[in-house]
């Protein structure tokens, strides 16, 4: 087990990211995805459990994929090779059952886990003590969601900065979440738990007389609207103590990203209806996201560093918090 030594990205090491949902990865089938810039395959063994190695087999480069679930194992469409979820080649066919096969017949396997509806792969080095999957803790249960799946051609970074970006709403957002010509943004409030950001909303319509409240001026912030970014690559928005939207944003490759959209609520229980409801709420959150997908796909350069060529204000520190976290990360600087 290795961790994906591409340095592509603006990766962090040793995270755990969602890179997949579990309904993707089918009853004893395989996927093959390109995840983290790296082509994978991803299969459910007869047991349930998901495995996910190097998606090229190391016999002649064929996609393993598009192979068959063998009980626990996968086999190369092409010669049959056999690979358990290590990566290891278990079976030559041509060679024979009974002839044993060299250690050099093997791909690369990542480590995956299937918690919350989702596939996580953890980019890194195995550690003795794991930590344990970043999902947001209450909804961890008692929730059901629905939701959808799109691909956006940037990356990952640029994707998740925009559901950072509080300044936008009325004007990427005028006839949906950024009514009312709310221009001045107070704030906002930016607190974080490890690596859980909470930040604070108080945009307000500009009168011609105020100035934006800077962070600390703001009191009794915790009464106003709230959304969460959990590093590295699952935000939420708090529309009430039932209600939240959620996205993890699955980096593809340099330029690409799987956004997966969640409407997770616990007001309603009763089965179909539960399911009408979540379902429901696609309709409005695309129509959001793609007011906003119509702008993000503009931005250049196509990925955000800590320290770019750009002008940020006040309003922007959700974002600067962000990159500043990643770089600490990522050990390029020292500091939160
Ligand atoms: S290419 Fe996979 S078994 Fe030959
Ligand atoms: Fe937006």
């Amino acid at each position: 087990m290795n961790r994906i030594t591409k340095g592509l990205l603006n990766m962090i090491n040793n995270q755990w990211y969602g890179i997949l949902e579990s309904k993707e990865v089918k009853s004893k089938k395989s996927i093959g995805v390109t995840r983290m810039g790296e082509k994978l395959v991803l299969w459910r063994s007869e047991s349930g459990k998901v495995n996910c190695i190097f998606d090229k087999c190391c016999h002649r480069g064929a996609a393993i994929s598009a192979g068959k679930v063998i009980h626990d194992k996968m086999m190369c469409p092409f010669h049959g090779f056999e690979y358990d979820s290590s990566g290891k080649v278990t079976l030559i066919p041509a060679n024979g059952k009974n002839t044993p096969v060299p250690e050099r017949y093997k791909v690369q396997s990542y480590l995956v886990e299937e918690k919350y509806g989702l596939i996580w792969l953890w980019y890194g080095e195995i550690l003795d003590n794991m930590p344990e999957i970043p999902f947001f803790k209450e909804l961890r249960e008692g929730f059901s969601y629905g939701g959808f799946s799109e691909m956006w051609p940037v990356n990952y970074t640029r994707a998740i900065e925009n559901q950072l970006d509080v300044v936008h709403l009325p004007f990427v957002h005028t006839s949906s979440i950024g009514r009312g010509n709310k221009t001045l943004v107070n704030g906002p409030v930016v607190k974080w738990e490890e690596n859980l950001m909470t930040f604070y909303v108080n945009n307000v319509v500009d009168d011609g007389n105020a100035k934006p409240l800077k962070p600390n001026e703001i009191k009794n912030y915790k009464k106003l609207f709230s959304l969460q970014l959990q590093m590295p690559n699952i935000w939420q928005n708090i529309i009430s103590k039932d209600i939240r939207i959620v996205a993890i944003f699955a980096p593809i490759d340099e330029n690409h990203t799987q956004i997966y959209l969640r409407f997770y609520q616990k007001f309603m229980k009763v089965p179909i209806l539960k399911q009408i409801v979540n379902g429901m709420s696609t309709f409005s959150n695309k129509y959001i996201l793609h007011q906003d997908r119509r702008i993000v796909l503009t931005q250049t350069p196509i990925k955000s560093e800590l320290t770019m060529n750009e002008n940020l204000i006040q309003g922007d520190m959700p974002i600067i918090e962000y990159r500043r976290r990643r770089a600490f990360l990522k050990g390029e600087i020292e500091k939160k």
